[in-house]
């Protein structure tokens, strides 16, 4: 049995107190992934941003909003547990700049500073020991396997699973996962948990069985 982490969702940036950045992601793919986690007997910990869905209430839930959060509260628990599958979508960009008080109409266009935030997979791909492994998730419109390759590598993820834009809030993916060499070994469509089952079983077979045999 292993415990691992899962975050999930989007995250928030606020502009001012009332309005923020953030993206569509609905947090589904993340609780498909817990559920199948759970069915092998896993232990699960989800970090996930404000989403309307349910998780299933075997897992422990850590509800963030920034991604600043979401990269602190992963951080801790992720040295608690053995591996970690980074199915969230983190907003990528904050405002430079925070208003304190609603920011007011004035007729004329609005310019805003955005800075990168920082990122969440690759920190953790950074953190981890050898005993640990990361998941990836790469979301692309185009030369997906290429691109997700070289998230793989710049993220230090031991795999990466590749999808397209369809996945944004659907109940429906289609993906590829890579090993760390960049092969594809799966090639999975269907509703988002027949992937996750199948993702699980691979994880399950080449990364948790894996690091639990050098222990
Ligand atoms: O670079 P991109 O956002 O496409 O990478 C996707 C992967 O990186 C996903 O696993 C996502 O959860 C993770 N990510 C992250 N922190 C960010 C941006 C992306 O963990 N700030």
């Amino acid at each position: 049995m292993a415990k691992i982490l899962i975050t999930s969702g989007p995250t928030r940036q606020y502009l001012d107190p009332v309005r923020y950045l953030s993206n569509a992601s609905s947090g589904r793919m993340g609780a498909a992934l817990a559920e199948a986690a759970l069915r092998l007997g896993h232990e699960v910990v989800i970090v996930s941003g404000p989403v309307s869905i349910q998780y299933p209430s075997a897992a422990k839930v850590v509800p963030v909003i920034t991604t600043d959060e979401m990269l602190l509260a992963s951080r801790t628990w992720f040295a608690r547990c053995d591996g970690a599958i980074g199915a969230a979508a983190p907003c990528d960009y904050m405002p430079r700049f925070v208003e304190t008080q609603k920011i007011a109409k004035t007729g004329e266009p609005l310019t805003l500073q955005l800075v990168e935030t920082p990122d969440v997979v690759a920190t953790l791909g950074q953190m981890k020991t050898d005993r640990q492994w990361v998941v990836g998730f790469a979301l692309e419109t185009e030369d997906r396997r290429f691109r997700a390759i070289v998230k793989l590598e710049k993220k230090l993820c031991d795999m990466i699973v590749s999808n397209g834009p369809t996945a944004i809030d659907s109940d429906e993916n289609d993906v590829e996962l890579l090993d760390a060499s960049g092969v594809a070994v799966a090639h999975v469509k269907g509703t988002k948990q027949q992937v996750a089952d199948v993702l699980l079983a691979e994880i399950d077979d080449r990364l948790i069985r894996k690091t639990a045999s050098i222990r």
